[in-house]
């Protein structure tokens, strides 16, 4: 039997939904996992049953299963693998090679190994090049939207031989989500060459650790500086959702607000330790933009949050030896408890725009370094609906990107101009309350700090090159001619008593 048009090896939930959202979408479908029994249970389950997805023991049974030219998609998690040491240090990377190179050698020219996962874009570039020398094709898809969207519509970001396009292109788009004025518009078009497909689902957690941040920021200034309840807390993100922060992490948010605890008292949210966990596709973002010299400040600021609060013991020690500032909050200043809240929408709604800007700014840099032809309003529209950081303001990038391809910062274009330039005033007052009161808003005033250091003509950092010129020769340029400049710093130093 070869007629499956696609078969996917990794039954975990993400990998299962995706198998469903093909199935339904009148493909045949074959499967593999290492645990075999899980193919057999996921086969014969309620949902799978009604579309005769083919199970196979093995990868030369998933190979064989599969009409030319044969695609094998990857949702490998980690852990899947034997474990070697190689897994240990980096399970999802040894578990991809291995597989890989087993594919390798069970398919034939033309035929496409597409890896799902949320996978890093070295080993992407990496594995692009690797497979297409062996006379097969690679795409590195990033696919977002969690299990829902897996199911019935996530965001995906492909990328790699360009050549696969043609025989993934109707699967892809027809699974993805659909968005525009018809809901005919896929979330799913060619990214580019080798990693980009998989760089871009990274930039695209980046921008949602940010997103998360901002919310959470939001959050404890409404909740300890104005004294929301979860109820008014609701109606507030409500209400958000049905402006210019409309976003599905609004959304999930405010619905978040209203669940009872379950297996307690009160508010489920009330009891959730406050320490949160991390992949990792943030950090990676992050040291890539240290690697190409962009300031990504908020996913920098947002991991950062992450780790400390992990360092929950310490903190719960710390608090006991520091009391913050003395300050009485006085809502006046902002109109009251309604101004506040404004206030704070539109703090959260301009240091968006920055993060935004900032992980645009990441993709260009990145896209010039890896000779990738990215087209950014796809981008946009790639994230505007399925995935996590789905939103209607994608919209507004996409245009911005649309009218002027090559925009340098979407801070520039008029939309993001004017929307900061209004908001700037509420946003810095509560960046003031937030320092007042001692509470912590490092997104929010990474964001200001950008805005600011990106607006101004003039840095301090004609000083920074004066002290390297100074203890290093490091050489200056001046503001007035043109040139390398270096000066002998101690002979021309003022001396003391002169
Ligand atoms: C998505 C998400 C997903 C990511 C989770 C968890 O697009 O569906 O980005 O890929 O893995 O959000 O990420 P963290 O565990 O790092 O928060």
């Amino acid at each position: 039997m070869t007629d499956c048009d696609i078969g996917l090896m990794g039954l975990a939930v993400m990998g299962q939904n995706l198998v469903l959202n093909m199935a339904q979408n009148g493909y045949r479908v074959s499967v593999y996992n290492r645990t075999t029994s899980k193919v057999d249970a996921f086969v014969s389950s309620d949902e799978a049953k009604p579309f005769a997805i083919v199970g196979t023991h093995s990868l030369e049974a998933l190979v064989a299963s599969l009409k030319r030219p044969r695609k094998v998609m990857l949702m490998i998690k980690s852990g899947d693998a034997v474990p070697t040491l190689e897994d240990k240090l980096y399970p999802e990377a040894a578990t991809a090679d291995a597989v890989i190179e087993q594919l390798i050698a069970l398919l034939e020219p033309g035929d496409i190994i597409i890896d799902g996962g949320n996978t890093h874009f070295y080993d992407t570039e990496r594995r692009t090049r690797w497979v297409e020398s062996k006379g097969l094709l690679y795409v590195g898809a990033g696919v977002s939207g969690g299990e829902e969207g897996a199911r019935f519509g996530p965001s995906m970001m492909p990328g790699g031989s360009l050549d696969a396009w043609p025989a993934v292109q109707p699967i892809f788009q027809a699974i993805a989500a659909k968005v525009g004025p018809n809901g005919d518009t896929p979330c799913c078009e060619w990214v580019g060459p080798r990693g980009a497909g998989h760089y871009v689902k990274m930039v695209h957690n980046g921008i949602e650790y940010g997103d998360m941040q901002l919310i959470c920021e939001a959050y404890i200034m409404l909740k300890q500086a104005a004294g929301l309840t979860n109820e008014e807390l609701y109606d507030v993100f409500d209400s958000w959702n049905q402006g210019e922060l409309q976003s599905y992490l609004i959304e999930i948010s405010r619905d978040i607000f209203s669940v009872k605890d379950p297996h307690g008292d009160g508010y489920l949210l009330d009891n959730i330790l406050d320490t949160a966990g991390a992949k990792g596709t943030g950090k990676w973002m992050s040291q890539l933009a240290l690697d190409l010299g962009v300031p990504s400040t908020l996913v920098t600021a947002a991991v950062y949050a992450r780790g400390m609060s992990g360092q929950k013991q310490q903190r719960l020690r710390a608090s006991q030896l520091f009391s913050g500032p003395d300050t009485q909050f006085n809502l006046d200043k902002f109109g009251g408890k309604a101004g506040f809240i404004e206030a704070v929408r539109q703090a959260l709604y301009a240091s968006k725009i920055c993060s935004y800007a900032q992980g645009f700014v990441q993709l260009q840099a990145a896209a010039k370094e890896h000779d990738w032809p990215l087209n950014y309003g796809d981008c946009a529209l790639l994230w505007r609906g399925g995935c996590i950081i789905r939103a209607q303001f994608l919209d507004r990038i996409k245009e911005a990107f649309d009218e002027h391809p090559q925009l340098e910062n979407l801070l520039l274009h008029p939309y993001f101009k004017d929307a900061v330039a209004s908001h700037q005033a509420a946003w810095r007052e509560v960046v003031i309350a937030a320092t007042q009161l001692g509470i912590a808003v490092p997104a929010f005033t990474s964001a200001l700090n950008y805005f600011d250091s990106y607006r101004t003509p003039y840095l301090p950092a004609n000083l920074l090159q004066a002290q390297r010129d100074y203890f290093g020769a490091h050489t200056y340029h001046r503001t007035d001619q043109q040139g390398t400049f270096h000066t002998e710093w101690l002979q021309v130093r003022k001396q003391p008593g002169n």
